[in-house]
């Protein structure tokens, strides 16, 4: 096994921390980053405890400053990013009527503009040492319609659309992108009596980080392109 360095943006809860923690258990380094440093701070010591490597740095990925910042010191620490995982996201479960700009804004730029930032500070070095993967964490809203989604909806299809683009950029430098659409997942994006409600229909954040390390651990010619993951049952 190859140890690699691992940046999960949104790495604080759900599906980003069990991320990290499936690629630091496969022996990985992982970088955690989020806006909330003290949840951060707790993975980074659950996984040194076990005697892996890890780090956190605060990066609130609407932020371009803060993006080019983090992709820097992790450089610094590390000396390259070898796989970025675009997880940080955010919804607004809102018809389009009562959808306000502020709404608008706050999810294209967490979920579009953010990770577009992100694959901007890491790409230009992959490109460099002709490798690398970056695996968007989208939806299945990218590609099925549902009420009260409709601007969630653009940002993960934005970004399926965007990722498709650049993969035929740099496949030649045998970069690869992959994008990974999840359906419904007990995290704390839902609210807690939807939780409640579904927690035996949804998936569980430990499903798609397993199959995140799967999609990642794939022989070096073979490339995943897209993975759809629903519950058994259904969408919600
Ligand atoms: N749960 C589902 O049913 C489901 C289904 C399909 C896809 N997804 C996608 O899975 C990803 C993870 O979501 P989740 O379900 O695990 O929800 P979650 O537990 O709410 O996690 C969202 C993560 O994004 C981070 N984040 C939000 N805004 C950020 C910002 N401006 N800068 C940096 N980090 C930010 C949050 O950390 P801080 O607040 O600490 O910054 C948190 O760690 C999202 O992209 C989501 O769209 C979820």
């Amino acid at each position: 096994m190859i140890q690699k360095v691992i940046w999960i943006t949104g790495a604080s809860t759900g599906i980003g921390k069990e991320i990290a923690m499936e690629f630091s258990r496969a022996g990985h380094i992982v970088v955690v980053t989020a806006r909330r440093k003290s949840r951060l701070v707790k993975i980074v010591s659950e996984i040194k405890f076990a005697d892996r490597e890890a780090s956190a740095f605060v990066c609130n990925v609407m932020s371009e400053r803060s993006v080019q910042i983090t992709a820097k010191r992790i450089r610094e620490k590390y000396g390259s990013i070898d796989v970025l995982i675009n997880n940080a996201g955010v919804t607004v479960f809102k018809s389009f009527l009562e959808t306000k700009t502020p709404d608008y804004d706050n999810v294209i730029d967490t979920n579009l503009r953010g990770s577009f930032l992100c694959i901007k500070n890491v790409i230009p070095q992959m490109i460099k040492s002709k490798k690398g993967h970056i695996i968007n964490i989208l939806s299945v809203s990218a590609n099925t319609a549902f009420e009260n989604s409709s601007v969630y909806a653009a940002s993960k299809a934005g970004l399926l659309a965007l990722s498709n683009g650049l993969r035929e950029e740099v496949r030649r430098y045998n970069i690869k992108i992959s994008n990974i659409l999840p359906g419904a997942t007990e995290t704390p994006m839902w609210d807690s009596r939807s939780r409640q409600r579904y927690k035996n229909r949804m998936m569980s954040p430990a499903d798609i980080a397993r199959i995140t390390l799967e999609v990642f651990q794939q022989p070096r010619k073979v490339l995943i392109e897209e993975v759809i993951i629903r519950p058994v049952k259904g969408d919600i």
